[in-house]
């Protein structure tokens, strides 16, 4: 662990200006520089530095940081890994703490796995290039291929002899541990070459280390599996890496998108044909880690089937959780019997890119056209279909890309959209509620300290992956991880807070030309010492002051108040993802109306309003319903007759707030 102090002095010394200046150039532009962003494709620059804040920020994709944060996603790597760069070239001593025994082995461990890897890897490389039957088996099949040597020096390939202990016997003669051979796989347990006769991968991880290798046998027509891959060590997480991400992840990010094929060979010769923001999950079905390392580059993925429909079903059921990540997804189906590889060595470049781009579809729309041509006019299957199709939907946490799906897929079904809408939000409602237990759960898990599960300790609390949720039907914002349960009313204070800094001098009503502000504050004025909550309070009443001495509402204004708890409340307000209200899974989500409040502020501000006022009305009414019961009989009887009217106008004016919500919100 590197302590804060240094971190800070790590942070404080690096100058955000000279750190970005080594990877991309920058220009000078007033106080900022500008560059052209390396995190996304563009033609004029939006990646701004600020030296004096000492940040970077892209106005065009939105990534922003400090320095270590630029070093995390520009070069892959984690969080401390960063820093110790940066102090390194600042000459900062770090001074690690709390660095036990046990950790300082383990990190020298890895170091040692990492050295044979790259030990390995040069033997295997030198075995392919300088052996003759190298040359004449493994560099003429690679050859044979259509790899040139470029191409095959890029990626590591190699060769491993017949020999049952080659390898070995030279690793342990220059000095390695046959321990760790055998840990890493390339030894047996009987000291013989795990691999053997076979033309070999060098697996990388995301900065370029070599983390593990595939064989793929040479002769046809054995038992033996066509490829063997090194077992999972502690540097080698199966589920968590993806064949070619190294090689690929700069085209990946200057194209927007990820293109996903099954095997090694695919990635190679795509890469090697300018296609480079190519990845392979390696035969296996993709997995939740490595979906979120490709997220790290690009929300758009591609994926390139074989062209057989058997594995393509299965290969479609696995989707799902890409949606639920909120990550674009297109497939591409290749003509029957054809791997990329093949197809590409086929056609040639230009004839795949046209094919790749001409077949292109949309995953949903996809498998919708798949389905029906499956079911045809069989009513069970055809209720099955719906109940696939509308669960896909389901998961996309963006409402709007939701009802767009909605619409397409009942003109292609040539079902009512209602139905459809209906159907999907029950669906939505459910996985919503199992997202809120699950984010119970955790605040549960917090509240006790118990550290969450994560790879890279003490960087995802400061930078959290956004997006990932599904978002609540109420788009409230959370608080500090809840250590006070929030009253329902609060929630309501929220939302108008909320609402009267982010836009609050926003016009209400164009042709009256009122504003946001005005409309709320006009409404509520007479409550505003009503309050549950004393922060929000003070918020809702600092803007009418500025309403009244008719100055500007704007979220800088309270970011920079001078008031530490206004401004971090309004940090938090305006910046921290959507959480959930209490109550929240009782309403009803309608998609086709529903709209983020940020596109839509007077909607918004007209139904926070009403929910606020019913809200109030209704907890007065309650408060009459309890000195009801407590009157005797011999009170007097026009005390209770005064009470009754006040609870019958109570109950009309909740009557018809609720009304009025109704046609709001719903
Ligand atoms: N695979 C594996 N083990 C196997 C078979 C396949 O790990 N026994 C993985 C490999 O990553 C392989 C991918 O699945 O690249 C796809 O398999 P396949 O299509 O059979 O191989 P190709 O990559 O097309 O290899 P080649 O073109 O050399 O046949
Ligand atoms: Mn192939």
């Amino acid at each position: 662990m590197i302590p804060q102090k240094t971190v800070q002095e790590i942070i404080e010394t690096a100058k955000i200006d000279d750190v970005i200046q080594d990877y991309i150039s920058l220009k000078r532009r007033g106080v900022n520089m500008i560059g052209l962003c390396p995190f996304h494709n563009e033609k004029t620059p939006s990646f701004t530095v600020s030296p004096t804040k000492n940040i970077f920020k892209c106005f065009g994709c939105g990534m922003a940081g400090d320095s270590a944060k630029f070093l995390m996603e520009h070069e892959s790597v984690s969080y401390p890994e960063a820093l110790r760069f940066l102090a390194k070239k600042y000459g900062i001593e770090v001074q690690e703490t709390q660095v036990t025994p046990e950790m300082r082995a383990e990190q020298q461990l890895e170091d040692s796995l990492y050295i044979i890897n790259e030990y390995a890897k040069q033997y295997f490389v030198n075995t392919l290039f300088n052996t003759d039957i190298g040359k004449s088996v493994g560099l003429n099949y690679f050859k044979e291929r259509g790899y040139r040597e470029e191409t095959i020096k890029k990626f590591g390939l190699g060769f491993t002899l017949e020999t049952p202990d080659a390898f070995t016997q030279k690793a342990i003669k220059a000095g390695y541990n046959i321990e760790l051979l055998k840990k890493l796989g390339l030894a047996s347990q009987y000291g013989k070459d795990f691999f053997r006769n076979r033309v070999m991968f060098t697996i990388h991880n995301l900065s370029g280390k070599i983390i593990a290798f595939a064989g793929r046998i040479m002769v046809k027509n054995v038992k033996a599996p066509k490829y063997i891959n090194s077992p999972e060590t502690d540097i080698y997480h199966k589920s968590k890496i993806l064949y070619g991400a190294y090689f690929a992840k700069k085209s990946i990010r200057q194209n927007d998108e990820c293109i996903l094929v099954e095997g090694y060979t695919d990635v190679i010769s795509l890469h090697q044909a300018g296609i480079e923001n190519v990845v392979a999950s390696s035969g296996t079905s993709l997995t939740e880690g490595q979906i979120g390392l490709i997220k790290r580059f690009t929300p758009n993925i591609k994926i390139l089937y074989d062209g057989d429909a058997a594995g393509i079903k299965a290969a479609l059921r696995g989707l799902d959780m890409v949606l639920e990540q909120d990550m674009n997804v297109k497939v591409v189906l290749l003509p029957e019997g054809e791997d990329p590889d093949s197809y590409l060595q086929k056609v040639g470049t230009n004839s795949f890119n046209e094919y790749i781009n001409k077949e292109s579809k949309d995953f949903i729309l996809f498998k919708t056209d798949l389905l029906i041509s499956e079911v045809g006019n069989d009513p069970v299957k055809r209720a099955g279909l719906v109940k696939d199709i509308v669960m896909s939907i389901a998961k996309i946490p963006d409402p709007l890309k939701r009802s767009v799906y909605l619409k397409e897929c009942s003109r292609l079904m040539e079902m009512d959209e209602q139905v459809l809408t209906t159907e999907t939000n029950k669906f939505v409602s459910l996985l919503i509620r199992k997202k809120k237990q699950e984010w119970e759960r955790k605040q549960r898990q917090e509240r006790r300290g118990q550290p969450k599960p994560s790879d890279d300790p003490g960087f995802p609390s400061e930078y959290p992956i956004t997006g990932g949720g599904i978002s609540a039907p109420d788009y409230e914002t959370p608080s500090e991880p809840s250590k006070v349960k929030k009253t329902s009313d609060e929630f309501k204070e929220k939302d108008i807070a909320r609402i009267l800094i982010s836009g609050g001098s926003e016009l209400f009503d164009k042709d009256e030309g009122i504003s946001i502000a005005e409309f709320l504050l006009s409404n509520i004025e007479e409550i505003l010492d009503d309050f549950d909550n004393e922060i929000y309070g003070k918020i809702v009443k600092e803007c009418l002051s500025l309403l009244v001495n008719k100055q500007q509402i704007s979220s800088q204004y309270f970011i920079s108040h001078p008031n530490n708890e206004i401004s971090q409340t309004a940090i938090d307000l305006l910046h921290t993802p959507f959480e959930f209200s209490p109550g929240w899974e009782r309403r009803e989500i309608f998609l086709n109306t529903q709209k983020a409040p940020e596109l839509n502020f007077t909607e918004d501000s007209r139904s926070a309003l009403l929910r606020f006022k019913l809200n109030k009305v209704k907890k007065v009414w309650k408060k009459n319903q309890e000195r009801l019961k407590d009157l005797k009989s011999d009170d007097d009887f026009t005390k209770i007759t005064k009470i009754l009217k006040v609870q019958k106008k109570l109950s009309t004016m909740i009557e018809e707030l609720a009304k009025e919500l109704g046609t709001v919100v719903l």
